[in-house]
Parts: structure tokens; sequence; C-alpha cells
């Protein structure tokens, strides 16, 4: 029987044993997580033509993937939370009956992975053994999703160890969807045009079918990490969120930990990377996680989180030494980049990481000049890289423990209405700041809206019904005697010519540092707008950036109309909660329109 000489986990044996003779693999591969296994996963995607290994001199172990046209990013409309009853999926999930969904999976997963091997990936999302860390087993016939795996979690036989004979594991059933028939050829990325990514919270399984890319299809991220997690986290009074966590060091090396949530390719991964820019001198930002984290509450009335993940998966367009210097030097070796360029010296290159070469082959495999209309890498490129290679990686990063988190951020893209950056009055008014943010859409997800809600940057991750989700958040606030204060920024805000007013990026320092001393209440009072406690412009350190006034104030400006005209808009994402809406959300929104009601048309900061 496979796996009984590499685990006697029964559970484990039984369950491989009933997906295989379901999916009818040629062959079934143990994945023990070694460099060995790595490179010869890679070589054999070489040799198949999945990969293409870059210039040894210029990408040491590295390699390029190009996926199908027709699967770049998630795709929510094909993700499901099959829970028992439809109303704990709630509105903003799609929900299928467990047991139609179990029949509508049976015959797409009834022999397809015909021709090809079935890779066992046991994973740890978290650090092996930490009490916080949770066991999950991927079973894909993607070997591009297996070593995907092994640099976005911890990987292999260790994980089997630590399972024991009786442990508890994540089952996850990854497919691509395109069974081969006897001497069928393959294709370089093989998917399928029908796609399902299913979760059943109750019994804590995963389901994907017919994509290989990023969130569908490296199960531990998004399916585990976020939706089945946040349901387990509801359960045991803990956070599964969509955050980046960084510590902030001031220059007497007092070290302060934050977690902020922004939607999908809105600025975790820069967020969690900064470099303090000029007038920073001798303030660092270390990195532990930049997409994921998983929070609990310490016997110290804190909150303390850890980065469940390994590696990052980053968007790479935008991405240079410029906007994000620790990226860049994350990436010198041993990375995979999927959907960018490949330059004619056999390197990367996507949008905005410098000046475009004269000639490159596009995500498609096509020419590319810069007179081509399109561009050269895919909008949603990522680069996958091991969180070890980060120069900023936090010393605290793999602390079992995690680290004690002293405020929450959270932020959307828009480029309306929103300032800089406020303060929430207290613990409610933040959870409501979170719950009404929005964004507007990127490449992430195929087929977003222009601009949408997405409560907690939360939106296509959170397991159950997000009404209920809220309602976890103000029942934490109140069991943890210690909480983080709360936060929201907006870095996007435009003026009437279209041009983003804030610099962004390493400048964001700026409004870091505020909230850092606010968090520890130290010497900035702020003052009270309609929106919530905002800097003057005197608690801002502007050493090293000529920001004028006039702009600041535009760029902090609250309009009466407009946040009149959103306080009313939320009325139709609370609508759909129905009975699930807690009454406290819509109290703090009622709340904000008394205090917009009394501003003045243009409130802006006291000069
Ligand atoms: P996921 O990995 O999808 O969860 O995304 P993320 O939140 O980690 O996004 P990331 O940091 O990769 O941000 C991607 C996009 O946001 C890029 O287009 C960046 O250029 C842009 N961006 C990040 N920070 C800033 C900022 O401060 N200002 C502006 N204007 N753009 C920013
Ligand atoms: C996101 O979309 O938020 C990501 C990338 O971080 S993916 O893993 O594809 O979900
Ligand atoms: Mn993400």
């Amino acid at each position: 029987m496979p796996g009984t000489d590499t685990t006697r986990n029964a559970r484990l044996i039984s369950w491989v044993d009933e997906i295989a003779q379901r999916t009818k693999p040629d062959a079934i591969h143990w994945c023990d997580g070694s460099q060995e296994e790595y490179d010869r996963l890679c070589d054999d995607m070489v040799e198949s033509g999945t990969l293409i290994r870059l210039n040894e001199e210029k990408r040491p172990g590295s390699f390029l993937a190009r996926s199908n046209p027709s699967d770049v990013a998630r795709v929510e409309g094909s993700t499901y939370i099959c829970s028992a009853r439809e109303e704990d999926a709630g509105p903003t999930n799609n929900w299928m009956d467990p047991a139609q969904m179990r029949t509508t999976l049976e015959p797409l997963f009834d022999g397809c992975m015909a021709g090809r091997t079935m890779y066992v990936v046991p994973f740890s999302m978290g650090p092996l053994g930490s009490p916080i860390a949770h066991i999950g087993v991927q079973l894909t016939d993607s070997p591009y999703a297996c070593v995907n795996m092994r640099l976005m979690t911890r990987m292999g036989g260790a994980v089997l160890d630590v399972l024991g004979d009786d442990g508890d594991f994540v089952p996850c059933v990854h497919s691509v969807g395109a069974p081969l028939a006897p001497g069928e050829k393959d294709v370089v990325w093989p998917c399928n045009d029908t796609k399902y990514i299913v979760h059943f919270p109750e019994s804590r399984e995963i389901w994907s079918y017919g994509s290989g890319y990023g969130g569908n299809a490296l199960l531990g991220k998004k399916c585990f990490a976020l939706r089945i997690a946040s349901s387990m986290a509801r359960e045991e009074g803990w956070l599964a969120e969509h955050m980046l966590i960084v510590g902030i060091e001031n220059p007497e090396g007092e070290k302060t930990y934050v977690a902020a949530a922004f939607p999908s390719a809105c600025g975790k991964t820069n967020l969690a990377m900064l470099i303090p820019p000029k007038g920073f001198d001798g303030w660092k930002v270390w990195t532990v996680g930049d997409d994921i984290a998983w929070i609990k509450p310490g016997a110290d009335g804190r909150l303390y989180a850890i980065n469940p993940e390994a590696g990052y998966f980053g968007v790479a367009p935008g991405t240079s030494m410029k906007s994000n210097p620790t990226a860049m030097n994350t990436l010198k070796k041993d990375c995979i980049f999927t959907n960018v360029a490949l330059t004619d010296d056999g390197d990367v290159w996507w949008e905005d990481m410098s000046e475009a070469p004269a000639h490159l082959i596009d995500w498609r495999g096509n020419d590319w000049t810069p007179e081509s209309a399109t561009p050269a890498a895919h909008p949603n490129a990522r680069f996958t890289a091991p969180a070890s290679q980060c120069p900023s990686i936090d010393p605290a990063w793999e602390d079992p423990k995690g680290v004690p988190i002293s405020a929450f951020i959270f932020g959307g893209r828009l480029s309306r209405t929103f300032p800089l950056v406020f303060q929430a009055f207290d613990w409610n008014h933040g959870v409501y700041l979170a719950a009404t943010m929005g964004s507007e859409a990127t490449a992430a997800a195929v087929g977003q809206a222009a601009i949408r809600r997405d409560p907690f940057a939360m939106l296509p991750f959170c397991g159950y019904n997000m009404g209920d989700y809220w309602s976890h958040w103000l029942e934490m606030g109140k069991k943890v005697t210690n909480p983080p204060a709360i936060f929201r920024v907006n870095w996007f805000r435009k003026n009437a010519d279209g041009k983003f007013m804030w610099p962004g990026f390493g400048e964001n320092m700026r409004v870091l540092h505020w909230i850092v001393e606010r968090a520890r209440g130290r010497a900035r009072d702020g003052v009270e707008s309609p929106l919530g406690v905002m800097p003057t412009r005197a608690e801002l350190n502007w050493h090293g950036l000529e920001f004028d006034a006039k702009d600041f104030h535009e760029l902090m400006a609250v309009n009466r109309a407009d946040g009149l005209a959103e306080a009313e808009d939320q009325t139709e994402l609370f609508a759909r909660f129905k009975d699930r809406l807690p009454a406290e959300v819509e109290r703090q929104r009622r709340a904000l329109i008394d205090r917009l009601k009394a501003a003045p048309e243009v409130w802006e900061l006291p000069s």
C-alpha cells in the first residue's frame, strides 16, 4: 500500500487510497520535501515545457512558468462554501448543498488524474509543531502546485512525523482536470474550462478542480489558511485574516508589531517590505508575513499573530528597485515566476520593473516590443519566493507563540472620499470601518466589479457568513483586555487630474510612525474628524519629503455630501445580511451620519 513506509496514519493512508481509486492516477508519489525532490520535479517540468530555466548567472535556481491564458487568477465565481445550511455561508459566498456539490464533483474527479502522477503533499501552516500551526495534506496531479507548495509552506516528510499515527489534518484534493489518454501528449499548462474551488467547512475539506493557478491550486493558502481556518477560528476563538504582519523598530530599538489588511493587489507585500524613507534614520521595518495572519489571544490579554506561510506569492508588475527593493533582493535566486516576460538573455521582466527592453517574449510566449499594444507580463503575474530569502525577515517570524499586535490597519484602493489615515474611536468603531471597506478592481481575481465592498479584505476568503464574522470580531474585542488600536488608511486617493495624491510605498512610513505613536499612547493627540481621529500636519514627520500643506489638507479633507452618500451606500451591503447583521455596525453607521450632519460641507484639518 502506498505510503506505509512514510506514515502509519491510518486515516491518511486510507484517504490517499480512496482518492487514488477515484482519480485513477498512473502513479502516486509521496513528497519528502527534499531539495533533490524539488530539483527533480523542476527538471521534469523543464523537460515537459511547463518550466523554463532562467539564466543561471542572472537568476540562479529560478524558473518561468506560463499558464494557459484562461487560467491566470482566482475564480471567485466558481468558489463555493458548502456548509450544511445556506445561511451559514452567507450572502457574500457562493453556496451549494453539500450533497448536491458532491454529486456535481463526482464525475469530474472520476478518473481525472489518468495518465498523471498523484503527489501526496503533506504541509504545515505555521512553524512545524507550533501549537498555533495546523497540518494539511494536498493530493494534486500538478507538479507545479507541488513545487510552489514547497516554497510557500513547510512541506514534506517532517510534517508526517509531526502528524504521527493518529494526528488530524485538513484533506485537500486538487486536480487540474485534464486526464491523459494512453499515449496522449501533455500540454504545457493543463487545466479545464470547468472550475470548482470547493470548501466543506463542517467536515473541513477542500476540493479544487480545473485550475493550476495560485489561490485556486496552492490549497494551503486561501482555501485552508483563510476559508477553512476562518471557520475553525470562529469556533475556537481566534482570527484567520488576510493581513500582512510587520515589526516597526524605532532608533531606540523598541519594536511595535502591526497587522494590516488590504484587498488582493492593494499593497500588503509592499508595506510588509517597506524601507523607511529619508528622515527616518535608525528606523527599520521587519517582515513577519505579507498575506495571511493567524491571530490568537495570549494570557496577557494581547493578540499574538503568526504567519502561517513560509514564502511569498507576490504580484510581480510594479515591483522594482524603487518601489520595493526588498522584494527585488528576495527574488535574486531560487524563485518561480509565473506569467512574467522573458528577456533575450534568459531573465525576467515585468511592467514598471525598469525601462522596457527593446525585445521580450511576453507571458503568452509571443514576441513583444515596447510598441506592442498588450502588457509583456500579465497584470496578475506572480513570483514565488522562500520567506527565508527576504533581507528584512523578522528574527521572530518563526516564533511559535507569535508576535504581539499593537495595531490593526485596514485599507482599500479608493480614489475618492477616503483620506490618508484616521483612527477608529474604539474597537467597535474599528470593526465598522473594516466591515464597510470598499476597493477598486484589481487583476487578482477574474471578473471583479469596478468597485466593491471588501469587508476586512476578506470578501473572497471568509469561510462562513460575513455577518457572523463581524459578530466574531465584536466578541473578540470584548474578550481581549488589551486589544490593538484600529486604523483606516488609503494610499490611493486621487486629485481632480486623476493623479495619486500621496507618493505611497516607502513614504507610507510617515503614516506608520503616527500609528505606532498613537497605538502606544505617546504624544500624538490627533484631531477628531467625522470619520475618526486624524493626525494634524504637525504630528507627522515630514523630514526628507516636500509635501505641500495645501495638498495635505486636501488629502485629509472630509466632504460631507460624499461621506453621507457613502453611509447611505453601505445600507445595500448591510441589508443583505438580514438577521445576521450585528446591530452594533448599523449603530455605528448612524453615528457616522450624525457626525457628518453636524460637520461643515468640507471638513478640514485645522492648519
Ligand atoms: P495579494 O498578494 O494579491 O494579496 O496583494 P498585496 O496586497 O500583497 O499587493 P501588493 O503589495 O503586491 O500590491 C500590488 C499593487 O499595489 C501594485 O500595483 C503596487 O504598485 C500597488 N501599491 C502598493 N503600495 C502602494 C502605494 O503605497 N501607493 C500606490 N499608489 N500603489 C501601491
Ligand atoms: C490574492 O489574490 O489575494 C493573493 C494571490 O494573495 S492568490 O494566492 O492567488 O490568492
Ligand atoms: Mn492575498
